[in-house]
């Protein structure tokens, strides 16, 4: 008797760990169960994918969702249905909110937010600061819990841990990898009368120059190897802070956003003000072109968003009193695949960096490859539709995105949510189903 699944995708050109293949896949109990020739199989539900490629699920490890306390800006619904809009199928957030998460109540009331509201699966960041630091060991293990973030310079939020002696703490306390915003506080003070001197966000990568991101960068790297502790420096800006990474591959992991890789500066601040602004800034062309070069040679693992939608009316306000922030959890697929396109990396790395680097540096029980046993998270990708994106495609609650306008090869057909079919043609179906993401040294062992 032929065998039936939940879920046959059929035809598609399917990115295995072993590289692409034609392949059928047949998906059952919310797992990957074959991946082979199913013709003679039937299921519930089969989705042809001729001429299509299937990818592993969009796994993005930076984005500020805002719940608690600062939904206007953004929320878990919002946010994850504008994740699998995209085909991104888990998120992480980050803990700057209001309150600020630092304790487990407050990842608590997170997880009890999302298991109501968020259309793909989730876990949340512990912030580390001096208050918390002696607790992390413990904080970082809860269930639901992606590991620890601290900022070394101010941001949007008030969460800070800036010193030498409490990043140490920080590293002293726990043993996952610990996820930092690199830029020296006492720098970004000192030089702050440049931003409000120019009145311009012209100024915003001077004012929080590379030297700023720099010396972060170099301290980070000394405490990391102090406490031989591993650490995942977020959404690097500068060539020269590359240069620096390559040397400590062993402990330290890397993260770009598509911001930094796609727009640059001065166009970037000419053509959209203070919406192009964020922290660490989006810098010139000779930065950008070192972190593409950095993409090339491996020194980067993942990609994540950094989406941190704020609203228009907060957008417009005059700089430097503008937040810093964009949405981009929705976009960075369809630009990744437009990058491709024009040549600057291939199918194979895209996963790399969007599935295959999150799962190893995070430790993620069975999501991030197409392989049987795995969560059947996955991505249906047209290569040859071009698109433009547009604010109106955007399902976050801000409603706007820089790249409003830009036409892009290569784009998300379908997201199918562990056997779920979530998102087809642009139409989000069903109801929020997102569970919680399982680590291996959080919930699997623990
Ligand atoms: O530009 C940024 N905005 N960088 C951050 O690190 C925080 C973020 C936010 O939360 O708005």
């Amino acid at each position: 008797m032929s065998k039936t699944y939940d879920l046959i995708i059929k035809n598609g050109k399917v990115m295995t760990p072993g590289g692409l293949i034609e392949a059928d896949l047949g998906i059952q109990d919310e797992k990957i169960s074959e991946i082979g020739c199913l013709t003679t199989c039937s299921a519930e539900e089969i989705y042809d994918a001729n001429g299509l490629h299937i990818l592993p699920g969009v796994i993005d490890s930076q984005v500020h969702f805002r719940e608690p306390g600062l939904e206007h800006k953004e929320d878990i619904a919002h946010g994850t249905k504008s994740a699998i809009k995209g085909g991104v199928t888990s998120i992480f957030e980050m803990p700057n909110t209001s309150p600020l998460t630092l304790d487990e109540q407050t990842l608590q009331d997170k997880l009890s937010r999302a298991e109501k509201t968020a259309w793909c699966d989730y876990a949340f960041f512990m912030g580390g600061n001096s208050e918390n630091a002696h607790r992390l060991s413990y904080l970082e293990r809860l269930p639901g819990c992606a590991g620890v973030k601290i900022f070394m310079g101010s941001s949007t939020g008030t969460l800070l841990a800036k010193d030498d002696e409490v990043i140490a703490d920080v590293l002293a306390n726990g043993v996952r990898r610990v996820s930092v915003h690199a830029e020296d506080e006492d720098r970004l003070i000192s030089r702050q009368n440049i931003a409000i001197e120019s009145e311009s966000p012209q100024a915003h990568p001077d004012w929080r120059d590379v030297e700023s991101a720099v010396r972060a960068t170099t301290r980070l790297v000394k405490l990391a190897r102090e406490a031989n502790r591993r650490v995942h420096v977020l959404h690097i800006s500068s060539k020269d802070e590359m240069d620096i990474l390559a040397k400590h591959k062993d402990l330290i992991s890397v993260e770009v956003t598509l911001n930094h890789l796609t727009l640059n500066a001065p166009d970037c601040y000419e053509q959209l003000g203070a919406f192009a602004q964020m922290n660490p800034p989006v810098r010139d062309l000779i930065h950008q072109t070192g972190l593409w070069a950095a993409i090339q040679n491996g020194i980067v693992d993942v990609i994540g968003s950094d989406h941190a939608p704020h609203t228009i009316e907060e957008k417009e306000r005059p700089y430097p009193s503008s937040p810093s922030g964009m949405p981009g959890v929705q976009t960075s697929l369809p630009l990744l695949l437009n990058h491709m396109h024009e040549g600057r990396l291939s199918l194979q790395r895209i996963v790399d960096l969007t599935s295959a680097g999150p799962q190893r540096l995070f430790g993620i029980a069975a999501k991030g490859r197409i392989a049987i046993g795995y969560d059947a998270d996955l991505v249906i990708v047209d290569l040859k539709k071009r698109r433009t994106i547009s604010d109106d495609w955007i399902a976050s609650k801000c409603g706007w995105t820089p790249f409003d306008g830009k036409s892009v090869m290569g784009w998300p057909t379908a997201t199918v949510l562990r056997g779920n079919i979530v998102v087809r043609e642009d139409e989000v179906m069903g109801t929020s189903g997102g569970r919680a993401v399982r680590f291996f040294e959080a919930d699997v062992i623990n």
